[in-house]
């Protein structure tokens, strides 16, 4: 369901940040706003804060922020339109039924669902026939029985140009909706042809049971061994998981996270109906959201390459925020689930389950790996590395367990090693009070946003451009102005770069520009660090804007002549090879 904007501004006036939020964590009053301990991070000192006036929340202990409904998306895992009902009908407000706007939009994906679904249907009813034989005995030849292959829905679509939408265009589907649905490309001459030829196809159906897309591979060697449906107006790869609509129903009490589409068919197909993969990108927050909507844990069992160890490591940083407890599965001998279950078969990867370590555990075992402890030297140089892990370990309990386990493997005894531990923390406590206070001294150099994902290439710009954002959200009087001196593209961050651009835009079709207005549009990282924004932006001064501009301007002149000097380097560079 779409909302309509005064609708959505309906619920947000009614719904009033501080009582919301008052439910889930106790807040008090200190200055203009109300500070708190954060609902979403671990904390013993308030950092926390929500703002009557302006209607959103920061903490500046983890970064997050935001208006009252993606507060209660986050608390409540849910996405957009279940948490605007969900704050309606606390503040006793009717849905609204149609919503004329929406309805065309509607009506446009329910038609590429429609044309997706027969699609399918199409590719699978092509693996029984003579062209689809290749295919089929691919499938086959993969170990995949004939009730996998219809339970997931496989297929194969022909090698030719247009079968599928030829097929397609006779059940009444337009060449529009097929080029919507990602399944036909427009060529040079404005004809359309088949996106997917000759390849094994694996649709990728969402929890409604809606067909979203598909991953088509290759039965040979030749590039890219998959190809997959980009993103359509019904499917977007970042909050989507192979196989979810399966995994759902699991009596199992943990998913099983996979990169690829034939570890998941392998494991559900070997009795593990808890597989899910990302799909070969990295695992996003909206992923995770989704899984812990549905369980409380989830075993990563990614490949074993280096590809796989870094997207285990990156996956763990990503988790650890969320509500979900987590475990790491180890294979040898194989490269990826889909391997292991062939070659060794359903009970010894019951066995791994049993075996997945926590993340702490999964550390320490990969720094045991690394060092060979047969010498005296190897030991010293791996009891070092343990120890530095073992510091960043939170639970005392923890820690006790694997230092005494350690203490037993290397001989060494449990009093001698919880008393590196305490050391290593120590320092590393003494070590963060020193980067904080670096971080106060220089300002410019350190400002990034919290988020890992966003990096600001020019902070002195990102600073004023903050500025300019806070500021004009605060004084819609100076949008104008200050849209006429100073244009979007002039920003070094993309992101705040797409906010400034929202602002003017919303004053420029007549809307108040309002923290609410603009938090309402934003979601996640700019989301989190635009509150921030709002959270430290003093009164709104206009000599500050001057400056603020002043510094964009600046800072955006010289990037161009960056830009134009490196390409005349160049010019120079190619004339004298060029001779
Ligand atoms: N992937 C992709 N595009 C590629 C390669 C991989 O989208 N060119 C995605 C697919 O979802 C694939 C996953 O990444 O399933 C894992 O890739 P990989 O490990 O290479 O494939 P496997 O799952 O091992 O595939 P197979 O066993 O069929 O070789
Ligand atoms: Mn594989």
């Amino acid at each position: 369901m779409t909302f309509s904007d005064s609708f959505l501004d309906e619920v947000r006036a009614r719904c009033d940040i501080v009582d919301v939020i008052s439910r889930y964590t106790s807040l008090t009053k200190r200055g203009s706003g109300y500070v708190g301990l954060c609902p979403f991070h671990n904390e013993k000192t308030p950092s926390f804060s929500v703002s009557r006036d302006k209607q959103f929340y920061h903490c500046f202990g983890c970064g997050v922020g935001g208006d009252v409904i993606t507060f209660i998306m986050k608390i409540e895992n849910l996405d957009f339109p279940d948490a605007v009902a969900q704050l309606a009908e606390r503040a006793g407000l009717a849905l609204p039924t149609i919503d004329e706007g929406s309805t065309l939009a509607k009506r446009r994906r329910d038609r590429v669902y429609a044309v997706n679904k027969e699609a399918a249907r199409f590719f699978h009813a092509n693996l029984h026939t003579e062209g689809g034989r290749e295919a089929l005995e691919y499938l086959n030849g993969r170990g995949l029985t004939a009730a996998t292959q219809t339970r997931f829905g496989l297929g194969y679509a022909p090698a030719a140009w247009d079968s599928l939408t030829k097929e397609m265009v006779k059940k009444g589907f337009t060449k529009n909706e097929l080029i919507d649905a990602g399944l036909a490309v427009t060529g040079k001459n404005g004809s359309i042809y088949d996106r997917f030829r000759n390849r094994v196809m694996f649709p990728i159906i969402d929890v409604k049971g809606q067909v979203l897309g598909f991953g088509g591979r290759v039965m040979d060697d030749s590039t890219p061994k998959y190809l997959n449906t980009s993103d359509t107006i019904v499917f977007n790869k970042r909050k989507n998981l192979f196989a979810l609509n399966f995994a759902k129903k699991t009596a199992a009490p943990a998913i099983i996270l996979t990169e690829g589409y034939m570890d998941v068919i392998a494991l559900h197909q070997a009795g593990f109906d808890s597989a899910v993969a990302s799909l070969g990108t990295a695992l996003t927050d909206e992923q995770v959201k989704l899984i812990s909507r549905y369980k409380k844990s989830v075993i990563i069992a990614y490949d074993q390459d280096g590809a796989g160890i870094k997207a285990t490591q990156r996956a763990l940083e990503l988790i650890k925020p969320s509500d979900l407890s987590v475990k790491v599965l180890r294979m040898h001998d194989a490269k990826d689930p889909d391997e292991y279950i062939k070659k060794f078969g359903r009970d010894r990867f019951l066995r791994l389950i049993d075996q997945a370590e926590s993340e702490s555990e999964y550390r320490l075992s990969g720094v045991r790996a690394d060092f060979d402890t047969g010498s005296d030297e190897g030991k010293v140089s791996y009891l070092k590395a343990a120890i530095e892990e073992l510091a960043k370990i939170s639970s005392k309990v923890e820690r006790e367990i694997y230092i005494a386990r350690i203490a037993k493997d290397t001989g060494v005894s449990v009093d001698a090693i919880a008393h590196e531990v305490a050391r290593a923390q120590r320092k590393d406590d003494r070590k963060k009070k020193r980067d904080e206070e670096n971080r106060n001294l220089t300002p410019v150099r350190t400002h990034q946003p919290k988020s890992r994902a966003v990096r600001f290439d020019n902070p002195k710009s990102a600073i004023a451009e903050e500025g300019v954002i806070g500021t004009l959200t605060l004084r819609n009087d100076w949008i104008s102005a200050a849209a006429e001196q100073l244009a979007p593209d002039e920003f070094s961050s993309p992101m705040l770069s797409d906010i400034y651009r929202i602002i003017i835009n919303q004053h420029d079709a007549g809307r108040d520009v309002t923290p609410a207005s603009v938090l309402g549009v934003l979601e996640g990282d700019a989301s989190n660090h635009f509150s921030g924004i709002l959270a430290r932006e003093a009164e709104p001064n206009a000599d500050a804007l001057r400056d603020y501009i002043k510094i964009i301007k600046t800072e955006a002149a010289k990037a161009g002549e960056d830009a134009l000097s490196a390409a005349a380097r160049l010019y120079k560079d190619k004339k004298s090879y060029g001779g």
